[in-house]
């Protein structure tokens, strides 16, 4: 392998630790711990891990977790009620709904519903307009978790040609901007794309959040760029690996995120600067 690994799960726990001293800080100085509202809706495997692992990160740095799970038949109706609930309570700094919601919910208008103040997955049509407009205030977790991979590698990101594939609003669409703020130029490509190989073998940074193990095969990168995978797929063998093909990819990128202890443990390290965040600007 040529390629150096960029060590997220390292990262990821050097901004927790920094979060926790901070939390420490706050509360010997009488200011109250900074608390989430983490709201579950249904039962849903993969939801309830993550959303565990979001509670646990949030108690380990001394914030308030507040956790609300409802069952799958929750009405659009009940959950904005809870969020206006959550948006009034002055203990509660930010609200996170994990997403997919049930089907008959409509996730824009619980999204939206979210105190911009206190919407720490940065979704909200307000902070994803800031960030649009390079003044961001709030900025989704994972493609912020990304940005924070990539300074760490030192590469300088102004004028280069980055690629990402999939055009979620959780990574793809907010990672374009991210990127394009810091000096990309950036193409999204999606499932109607063409020559979506053209496209990859081009890519000075590549970012690939599309959920197929292996999707891009390694030989596409171009020698030198910096890889960033954002897919974690289990295997039917029980191994977890990413959407591109690694070994293959290591062997000309210059920079590569593992799978795991990548890109998945900076999606957590974010949520909680933002949470730390959003209390010390909008609530002390
Ligand atoms: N589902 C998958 N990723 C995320 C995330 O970052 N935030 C929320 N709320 N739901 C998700």
């Amino acid at each position: 392998m040529t390629a150096k690994l960029i060590d997220g799960k390292a990262i990821a726990q050097n901004i927790r630790q920094q979060v926790a001293t901070k939390v420490s800080d706050r509360k010997a100085a009488g200011k109250r711990a900074p608390g989430l509202a983490v709201i579950l809706v249904g039962t849903d495997p993969a939801s309830q891990v993550y959303v565990g692992s979001k509670r646990k990160a949030c108690e380990e740095v001394g914030f308030v977790s507040k956790s609300f799970d409802l069952d799958a038949e929750t009405s659009e109706k009940d959950l904005l009620a809870l969020i206006d609930q959550c948006n009034e309570d002055d203990t509660i700094n930010g609200i996170l709904v994990q997403l997919p919601l049930p089907a008959h919910i409509d996730a824009a208008k619980v999204l939206e519903r979210i105190h911009p103040e206190k919407d720490v997955d940065g979704f909200h049509p307000y902070n994803v307009g800031r960030l649009c407009q390079r003044i961001p205030v709030l900025r989704p977790c994972t493609p912020m978790g990304i940005m924070t991979l990539i300074k760490s590698t030192g590469v300088n990101t102004y004028g280069m040609d980055a690629v990402i594939v999939g055009a979620s609003n959780i990574v793809g669409r907010p990672m374009s901007l991210e990127l394009l703020l810091a000096g990309c130029t950036t193409t999204v490509c999606h499932r109607f794309t063409k020559d979506l190989e053209a496209k990859v073998r081009s890519a000075d940074l590549l970012v690939v959040a599309v959920g197929k193990p292996g999707f891009i095969p390694g030989e596409w990168i171009k020698p030198g760029a910096v890889v960033i995978d954002v897919g974690i797929n289990r295997l039917d063998s029980g191994k977890l690996v990413g959407d591109v093909q690694f070994e293959e990819a290591a062997e000309r990128a210059s920079f590569i995120t593992p799978v795991p202890g990548g890109v998945g443990p900076m999606t957590i390290a974010s949520l909680l600067e933002n949470t730390l965040y959003a209390a010390e600007r909008f609530h002390d």
